[in-house]
């Protein structure tokens, strides 16, 4: 672990989530296929759950395949699914030698069989483990949306719901992972600042940090100015500065 005595432990956000951008050019500046950038982006993904792990950060959700990404060439979709299956296998011991819990959530009927059994395996070998590993596959945030809205109007349908007004608490709990607290801190690797149809609902009042290390070279010096970074602002959530917050204080946003 790298010296971080100024990192208060009440500054260190509980929920991080990653969208791991700049696999594709990593491999490109080296001369290599697409495919190896994302295989290299498969081994920043166990270092960086290891930081979690190290600094205390009990959430970690990833960005891994969108529902767009099914329009990327067949070889590399194939050659992600068997890297996603392979990265799960390799890991299934040391996720449960290491009480992380493992979750993949979007539309898994999308995938191929064989890896919607092996996470479906590995859920059920971790799912007692209180720290999280969510993997988001064949995941939009538009699609997470109307599935909850589609789900809403089937219980409504089927009369398993009342007829009141659905409120934002109520709505959250058709989300793919409604127990999962929003992320504190979004970081997105490569320089892009956009959010990518990722998290769209939970992304209310995340703060967001980028970076332009690409993904397969974000290491734990990125990471740790990502939490420096994190532990300054001052998080209002439209209300006004806390007492005891850092950085600036007493306005509105
Ligand atoms: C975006 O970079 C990255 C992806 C679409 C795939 C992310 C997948 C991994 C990091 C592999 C393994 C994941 C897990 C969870 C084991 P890009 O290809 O769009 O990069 P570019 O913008 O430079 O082309």
């Amino acid at each position: 672990m790298l010296p971080t005595f100024d990192l208060q432990p009440d500054r260190i956000p509980r929920h991080v989530a990653m969208i791991m951008d700049g696999n594709g050019r990593w491999a490109k500046s080296r001369g290599r296929i697409r495919l190896q950038g994302h295989r290299a982006g498969a081994d920043t993904v166990a270092r960086v759950l290891d930081y979690c792990a190290d600094y205390g950060v009990q959430y970690l959700t990833l960005y891994a395949f969108s529902t767009e990404n099914w329009s990327r060439p067949k070889a590399e979709v194939d050659g992600l699914m068997r890297l996603l299956g392979s990265f799960l296998e390799d890991k299934e011991a040391e996720l449960v030698e290491k009480r992380c819990r493992f979750r993949a959530i979007g539309r898994r009927g999308d995938l191929p069989e064989r890896l919607q059994r092996l996470i479906a395996r590995v859920e059920e070998r971790t799912c007692e483990f209180e720290r999280q590993l969510v993997v988001c596959l064949s995941y939009g945030g538009r699609a997470e949306i109307v599935d909850a809205a589609n789900r809403i109007a089937a219980d409504a349908r089927a009369g398993r719901i009342g007829t009141d007004p659905i409120d934002e608490k109520a709505f959250t709990s058709y989300l793919y992972a409604p127990d999962v607290p929003d992320p504190d801190l979004i970081i997105r690797t490569s320089g892009e600042f956009r959010l990518s149809n990722f998290l769209l609902w939970e992304a209310a009042y995340s703060e967001l940090y980028v970076t332009p290390v690409l993904w397969p070279d974000f290491g734990e010096e990125d990471f740790v100015a990502a939490l420096r970074d994190y532990a300054a602002r001052d998080r209002r959530f439209g209300g006004v500065a806390s007492a005891g917050a850092a950085g600036k204080g007493g306005q509105t946003c």
